[in-house]
């Protein structure tokens, strides 16, 4: 296999994808090497969105929709490799190898297996890329060809899942991971998990410590740790900081108020959805209360100033009824640019109240407005 010429044709057809030609004329232009014409186009396609999640690596790496779709970022493969620890690592689900290839950085041995013929193909060509020696194999996971095969200390599984559903279950995650933890626990007992972020608690039918994974303050995964790897019942991480905290860090009790004092914090939704915020609070010593609370938000506010990875801190600068004249007034008067919304509104209705906040505003400041009660607070972010 000659990367270098699969590379270059790939190469063709993003040039050709950019100067905005159609897909027919370019699938003429190009040679299917390899790969078919129509699979070099769908990589291309990809390389472009790609730019996204990895950035300048995009132009290097290969991916078809699939398999780009649910590729883990770098910041969280870096992380999961790290935690993830064993002489001899097999990623058993492993797509086009994202993750395989960040476990092979801190492993022995770094194995793949992969039931979709042509994304093993590109997990191979994705590790040639990187510099890293992997081993891919093509089947499933859950056959007993593939079990003899594997000699390993580790086994990583991070199933497909259907790419919206109405509730998360093992059941329709492929593999089911409980099939795999029966399986593969006769092997060893350092299993871990990629699960769906929403999948509720009861859902989670292995026992095990449950890592909810932030990335830039928004909830991005949920890893399963079983035996040696679980440290804890439940933890949180925010990346790229690496902040971590978890069920066995000391509680304080947040009461409720509906007065907020000079800071407002928001807390990222990790931390609600692993049900961590009173360990949060005593991690840092919280001394303040909770403005507000629901699945989507966490709002707290103290006269005190603290330092988390998991919280946005904001000085509040004015305080009114919820009256959009007034409201505009106050904003005009600090110098106001933009003033983004920090409260639940229905999304069609989102631009229309912004806009009449946001009449007339001719300053140079950012502000986000806060809804506590009735009354509406004015905040500046602080970094
Ligand atoms: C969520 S993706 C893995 C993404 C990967 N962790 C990464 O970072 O790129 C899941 C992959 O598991 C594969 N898969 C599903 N069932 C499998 C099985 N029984 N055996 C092996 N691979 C399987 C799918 O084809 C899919 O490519």
């Amino acid at each position: 296999m000659d990367i270098k010429k699969i590379d270059k044709e790939v190469n063709k057809a993003v040039r050709l994808i950019r100067r905005g030609y159609n897909r027919e004329y370019i699938i003429e232009k190009i040679n299917g090497i390899y790969f078919d014409k129509e699979k070099i186009f769908e990589i291309a396609k990809c390389r472009i969105k790609a730019r996204k999640k990895f950035g300048e690596l995009a132009e290097k790496l290969f991916f078809d929709e699939e398999g780009l779709r649910y590729a883990t970022p770098p910041i969280v493969a870096d992380y999961r490799a790290r935690r993830i620890k064993g002489d001899v690592v097999a990623d058993i689900c492993c797509g086009v190898g994202i993750q395989l290839i960040y476990l092979s950085k801190y492993a022995e041995k770094a194995i793949g297996v992969e039931i979709d013929c042509f994304r093993a193909k590109l997990a191979m060509l994705n590790a040639m890329i990187m510099n890293t020696k992997i081993e891919v194999i093509k089947g499933d996971a859950l056959s007993k060809k593939i079990f003899d095969k594997i000699d390993a200390d580790c086994i990583f599984c991070d199933p497909s899942r259907k790419e919206k559903e109405e509730k998360r279950k093992f059941e329709t995650l492929f593999p089911n991971p409980l099939k795999v933890y029966n399986l593969y626990s006769s092997k060893t007992n350092r299993i871990a998990f990629e699960l769906p972020p929403q999948i509720s608690r009861e859902e989670i039918k292995i026992e095990g410590e449950k890592e909810y994974t932030s990335l830039n303050f928004s909830l991005n995964r949920l890893a399963l740790y079983t035996g040696e790897l679980a440290e804890c019942d439940t933890s949180a991480v925010s990346l790229p900081s690496g902040e971590r905290i978890t069920d066995l860090d000391g509680k304080i009790k947040l009461k409720k108020t509906d007065k907020a004092f000079e800071y407002v914090y928001e807390v990222d939704r990790t931390i609600i959805k692993a049900g961590l915020l009173e360990n949060l609070a005593g991690k840092v010593g919280f001394d303040g209360y909770i403005i507000q609370i629901d699945k989507r938000r966490g709002l707290l506010t103290s006269s005190s100033e603290y330092k988390s990875a998991f919280l946005r801190k904001y000085v509040v600068v004015a305080e009114c009824n919820f009256d959009y004249h007034k409201l505009n007034r106050i904003l005009k008067k600090l110098g106001a640019e933009k003033a983004t919304l920090r409260f639940s509104v229905e999304p069609e209705k989102y631009w229309e109240i912004r806009k009449k906040i946001e009449e007339g505003l001719e300053g140079e400041k950012h502000f986000y407005i806060f809804k506590v009660g009735n009354k509406v607070l004015v905040a500046e972010r602080i970094i």
